[in-house]
């Protein structure tokens, strides 16, 4: 009873209410948003996380230009369903170097959080030529221009050197070597050491069954094959991320 009627003091002074509101609120904000500053992320690293090669940054500019996010989303929500037919639910580690990334909740199309691997690069060709070729009931577009266009890649190099500025760790070594890279990734028989230690699980060769060019169907492939593989979830079963 007594506190009910000091609260009254209180309650009918709209001032005292307001500055009592304000100082309140405050604290709570205080509590939420300091510790932000003292951490440096809020993202958990998880092994396995890189920055894209040159040819998958350039096939996922790509990827961007031509609105495929329009259809597909890239972030496989922590539901059962989702995860059954899609694989382990995304971390945020996943999408810590994508710039912007490509979470998205529409899809006229299947998430490709993890699609690399799903198909090999001849069944990307093929869809991306002509979808209803492989999918007959397809209504996504077909992309059969991306193999005649050749990537320019002129500006690759400063291309990495500005996603550095927003935090994706590229070496001096990778923007040295980022125009070879790209070149190498779409060349079969080239000398893939060097790009596959500091791209690991990238996939090189003929990607598009055009050999002497690297074409803009090369980047997309690549972006593709690396998409939720730079992780490795092998020995985790969806019975268990589930519980
Ligand atoms: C108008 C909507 C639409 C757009 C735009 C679109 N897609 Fe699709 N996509 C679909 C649909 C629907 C499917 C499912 C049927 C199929 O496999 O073709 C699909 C399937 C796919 C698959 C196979 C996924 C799987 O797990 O089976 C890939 C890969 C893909 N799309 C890539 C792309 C890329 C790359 C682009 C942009 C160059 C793109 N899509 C643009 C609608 C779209």
């Amino acid at each position: 009873m007594n506190l009910i009627k000091h609260h009254g003091k209180i309650e009918t002074r709209a001032s005292v209410l307001a500055i009592l509101i304000l100082i309140t609120v405050s604290i709570g904000g205080l509590v939420e948003i300091v510790p932000l500053f003292k951490i440096e992320s809020t993202i958990e690293k998880v092994e396995g996380v890189r920055p894209y090669s040159p040819l998958e940054q350039v096939g996922r500019n790509i990827y961007i230009r031509e609105g495929c996010y329009n259809c597909h989303s890239q972030m496989i929500r922590p539901f059962r369903d989702e995860a059954e037919r899609y694989g382990h639910y995304s971390l945020a580690a996943e999408s810590m170097y994508d710039h912007p990334f490509q979470w998205g909740s529409k899809r006229t199309g299947p998430d490709l959080a993890r699609v690399g691997g799903k198909y090999s690069n001849d069944w990307h060709v093929a869809h991306m030529v002509d979808p209803r070729a492989v999918v007959p009931e397809s209504i996504m577009p077909g992309y059969h221009f991306l193999l005649e266009r050749e990537v320019g890649y002129h500006d690759i190099a400063e291309h990495l050197r500005t996603l550095g500025i927003v935090g994706v760790p590229y070496t001096e070594e990778m923007i040295e070597s980022a125009a070879a890279d790209l070149r190498d990734q779409a060349t079969p028989d080239a000398d893939y050491d060097g790009l596959l230690a500091r791209y690991p699980k990238a996939v090189v060769g003929d990607l598009d069954g055009r050999p002497n060019e690297v074409t803009e169907m090369d980047a997309v492939i690549a972006y593709l094959q690396i998409l939720g593989r730079m992780v490795d979830f092998t020995d985790i079963r969806t019975e268990d991320i589930l519980q």
